[in-house]
């Protein structure tokens, strides 16, 4: 179903994993598509072409969400090439699992820039650039909702953004702007899988009621439902996507 014919897009971090798939999903439902990534241009360029060769629209746009510079310039960019943005993706996000004891400020500062403030960068922009009835999805993590041990600064960076997405949705409500978070559990991209053995991956599997951790898709059809019209009555609130896991 064609349901957002017309609607611009940005998605952050839509290079790979979950928001290429939301990028792919939204493009699938009519919407022009801007891929934002940070450092992986060739895996960038292959979602657009994807986009593409189903008929879609798509470009991409390097920036990194954690600079403000970098941010005001990927707005005004976006907005000079297909004149308005209607929906903003907060998608890109970092993880490094270490025990709070271990953690550097280093690893500490990376995921806040990235998780906080680059959610913090784009809806300060979005407060007067994005267009008059857009939706705002944020993501944080259902990590939130259970408490693992060496994912401390990672769901304190969530956390954060839980709540900006409750102050800005009331904030630009007289705008016709909703704005929500999802909590997606354990999906199968890099962030999760990488450097995890298979048992411990099955043994967060066996949380959800599915014996299962998500796919990319599972997300990715819930965002485009959140970006729709049919969504507009939904805004403030934080949506478990997690095959009942927590
Ligand atoms: N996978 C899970 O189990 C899971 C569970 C709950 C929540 N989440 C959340 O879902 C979101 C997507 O996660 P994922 O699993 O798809 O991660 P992923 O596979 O590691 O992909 C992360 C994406 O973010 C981009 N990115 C990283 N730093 C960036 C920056 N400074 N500026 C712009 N883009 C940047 C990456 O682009 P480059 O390669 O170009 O840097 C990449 O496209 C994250 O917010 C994550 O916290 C994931």
């Amino acid at each position: 179903m064609k349901n957002l014919r017309n609607k611009v897009a940005l998605i952050t971090g839509a290079s790979r994993g979950i928001g290429a798939e939301v990028a792919v999903h939204l493009a699938n439902a009519g919407a022009k598509v801007i891929i934002n990534y940070s450092g992986s241009y060739e895996a960038a360029g292959e979602v657009v072409q994807h986009i593409k060769a189903n008929g879609g629209d798509a470009i991409t746009m390097q920036a990194d969400v954690g600079s403000s510079k970098d941010v005001k310039k990927l707005f005004e960019d976006a907005i000079s090439y297909y004149g308005k943005i209607d929906v903003l993706i907060n998608n890109a996000g970092v993880m490094i699992n270490t025990l709070i004891k271990d953690t550097t400020d280093e690893d500490f500062t990376k995921q806040m820039d990235v998780n906080v403030k680059g959610v913090f960068n784009t809806l300060r922009e979005a407060a007067t650039k994005l267009s008059e009835n857009g939706s705002i999805i944020n993501f944080s993590t259902s990590v939130n909702r259970i408490m693992l041990p060496t994912y401390g600064p990672y769901v304190a960076s969530k956390a954060a953004v839980e709540q900006l997405t409750r102050v800005f949705a009331k904030e630009v409500g007289s705008r016709g702007i909703n704005v929500n978070s999802i909590s997606p559990g354990p999906t199968n991209t890099e962030l999760f899988t990488k450097g995890k053995p298979e048992a411990v991956i099955n043994r967060l599997a066996s949380l959800s009621a599915f014996n299962r951790i998500g796919e990319p898709e599972d997300i990715a059809r819930i965002v485009v439902f959140l970006a729709s019209d049919e969504a507009k009555w939904i805004s403030a609130q934080n949506i478990g996507v997690n095959g009942a896991m927590a």
